[in-house]
C-alpha cells in the first residue's frame, strides 16, 4: 500500500460511485475516512467491508480498509463530520427535466453541514468533488457556510470514469483543486500526495469548469470519431485505420494544437475542406451534425468578436494583422476581412497594418488578390506598425504577434481588444489563428 505522508480525517459524503470509491481509495492511502450516506444499505455494506455495488477493484479496498480500521460508515451527518479536517461532497447533481443540474442533494447535505458548524472549534475544509456548473460553490455553497469561522471552500472534481473508477482514482491523469484560501487548496491537493500526480492549483470557478471541459470535450471526440467512422463506412473506407493514423499524429493532432481560445478559423484549408466534406456526404444522405456545425460555430465566434469591435468607443481603430494567422500573407478566407467588411459597413474609422501584406512589398497573386478582389480593404493598408500606432485610438489584434510587435504596441498606451488571446487585456470574445 501507498501511504501519504500526511493521513488526514476525511468525511466522504454520498456514497454512490465517485463517494464510494473516493473513500475506499483515500482510506487505502493512508486517511482516516469516514463516509456518510442516507441510503441505510450503502452504509450497512461499507461498515460490512463490502462494496455497494460492482467496481473492479473496490470490494477488496472497501474490505481492507474497514478491517485497518481506516474506514468507517454512518448515515450520522454529525458523527460523520465530528473529527473531520477535510468534508469531501460526493453527493449526486442529476439532470433536471429542463437540461439545468438538480442541486436538491448538495443543498441538504450543505445545511446539514452548516447546522452542525455553530459551535465546532475545529477547522473544516468543504471540498466539493460533485460536478457542479461554475459558480456554484460560490453562489449555492459559499452563502451556506458565510459567517463561520475556520471553515474554507475549495473546489476538486472527480474526473474517474465507472468500470476502472479505482485505477482512475489510482493512476489519476489530472486531479484539481480551486479556492480562494491558497493553504486550504494545497491541503485538499495533498490528499492525493501518495499517487504519481502534479496537482493543478487553480481558481474555484476553473476548478468548476474543467470537469465541464472535460466531459464535453469527451463527448465532441466521441460523436467526432463515430462521424468520421460513418463517412468512411459510406466510403468503403477502414474508419478504424483513419482514426488511428489520425493519432499518430501527437504534434497537430492529439497535442494541445489549435485548443487555445482565440481567433475564427480560416484560411484556403479549413473552411474549404469542411466544406466539402459535408457537401459530399449530404449527397449520400448522411447526416453528420457535429462536423455540419462546426463552420456555423465558427461564423458565431467571428460574429461576437465583431460586436466586441464594433462595441469599441474609440473613433479611429487600428486592426493589426490581416491574413488569417501570422507570418503568411494568405488572404484566403481570412475572417479578419470579414471583420473589416463589417465595420466599414458600419461606417468606422479602420485601418489595418499587417507585417507581411504591405503593398509595397507583397507581389504574384496575393498582390492581384488584394488590388482586384478586395481593393477597398487595400486602401486602409499601413505601411508600418508606427504609421498605424501614430493614427489609432483603440487597437484591434488578431494574430498572435512577434514579440517586437507586442512591445511597440504595449509602448503605445494605446487601449487593446486582443482578439488572438495572445495575453493582452481579455476582452469577451477570444479567438486564436487557425487555418
Ligand atoms: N459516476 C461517475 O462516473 C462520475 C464521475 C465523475 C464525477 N461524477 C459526479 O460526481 C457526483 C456523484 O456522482 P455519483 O455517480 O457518485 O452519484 P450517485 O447517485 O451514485 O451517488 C450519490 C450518493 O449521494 C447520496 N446522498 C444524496 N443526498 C445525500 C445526503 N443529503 N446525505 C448523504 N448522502 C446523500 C445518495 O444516497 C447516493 O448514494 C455527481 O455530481 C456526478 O456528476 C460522477
Amino acid at each position: 500500500m501507498t501511504h501519504s505522508s500526511n493521513s488526514e480525517h476525511v468525511a466522504v459524503f454520498g456514497l454512490g460511485y465517485v463517494g464510494c470509491v473516493t473513500a475506499a481509495c483515500l482510506a487505502h492511502l493512508g486517511h482516516r475516512v469516514t463516509g456518510i450516506d442516507r441510503d441505510e444499505l450503502k452504509v450497512r455494506n461499507v461498515e460490512n467491508g463490502r462494496a455497494p455495488f460492482y467496481e473492479p477493484g473496490l470490494e477488496e479496498l472497501v474490505r481492507d480498509s474497514v478491517a485497518g480500521g481506516r474506514l468507517t460508515a454512518t448515515m450520522s451527518h454529525e458523527d460523520g463530520l465530528r473529527d473531520a479536517d477535510i468534508a469531501l461532497l460526493c453527493v449526486g447533481t442529476p439532470s433536471e427535466r429542463n437540461g439545468n443540474l438538480g442541486l436538491g442533494q448538495l443543498r441538504h447535505v450543505i445545511s446539514e453541514i452548516a447546522g452542525q458548524l455553530p459551535g465546532r472549534t475545529k477547522p473544516l475544509i468543504v471540498a466539493v468533488r460533485s460536478t457542479v456548473f461554475p459558480g456554484t460553490c460560490e453562489e449555492v455553497v459559499e452563502p451556506a457556510l458565510r459567517g463561520h469561522a475556520g471553515v474554507t471552500l475549495v473546489s476538486n472534481p472527480e474526473f474517474l470514469r465507472e468500470g476502472c473508477a479505482v485505477r482512475d482514482f489510482m493512476e489519476p491523469s489530472l486531479v484539481v483543486a480551486g479556492g480562494a484560501s491558497r493553504p486550504s487548496v494545497e491541503r485538499v491537493a495533498a490528499l492525493y500526495d501518495a499517487l504519481d500526480v502534479q496537482p493543478c492549483l487553480v481558481s474555484l470557478r476553473t476548478a468548476e469548469m474543467i470537469k465541464y471541459a472535460c466531459n464535453a470535450f469527451h463527448a465532441v471526440k466521441v460523436s467526432f470519431a463515430n462521424e468520421i467512422g460513418a463517412l468512411c463506412g459510406q466510403l468503403e473506407i477502414d474508419a478504424g485505420e483513419v482514426m488511428n493514423t489520425l493519432c499518430q499524429d501527437v504534434r497537430l493532432n492529439i497535442s494541445r494544437a489549435y485548443l487555445k481560445p482565440g481567433f475564427a478559423f480560416g484560411g484556403s484549408c479549413l473552411p474549404k475542406d469542411l466544406r466539402a466534406l459535408n457537401y459530399r456526404a449530404g449527397r449520400m444522405d448522411l447526416h453528420l451534425p457535429m462536423l455540419s456545425s462546426v463552420l456555423r460555430s465558427n461564423t458565431e465566434h467571428l460574429n461576437r468578436a465583431i460586436q466586441a469591435v464594433l462595441d469599441i468607443p474609440a473613433s479611429r481603430i487600428g486592426v493589426v494583422g490581416l491574413a488569417f494567422k501570422e507570418n503568411t500573407d494568405d488572404l484566403r478566407e481570412s475572417p479578419v476581412v470579414t471583420l473589416l467588411e463589417h465595420l466599414i459597413g458600419k461606417g468606422r474609422d479602420v485601418r489595418v497594418y499587417d507585417p507581411h501584406i504591405r503593398l509595397d512589398s507583397i507581389y504574384g497573386s496575393n498582390r492581384n488578390f488584394i488590388l482586384a478582389a478586395i481593393p477597398h480593404i487595400g486602401r486602409l493598408l499601413d505601411g508600418s506598425l508606427e504609421a498605424l500606432l501614430a493614427w489609432a485610438g483603440h487597437l484591434v489584434v488578431t494574430q498572435r504577434l512577434s514579440a517586437e510587435m507586442n512591445a511597440q504596441v504595449n509602448a503605445s498606451g494605446i487601449p487593446v481588444l486582443d482578439l488572438a488571446g495572445s495575453g493582452a487585456p481579455a476582452p469577451t470574445v477570444s479567438a486564436s489563428s487557425h487555418g
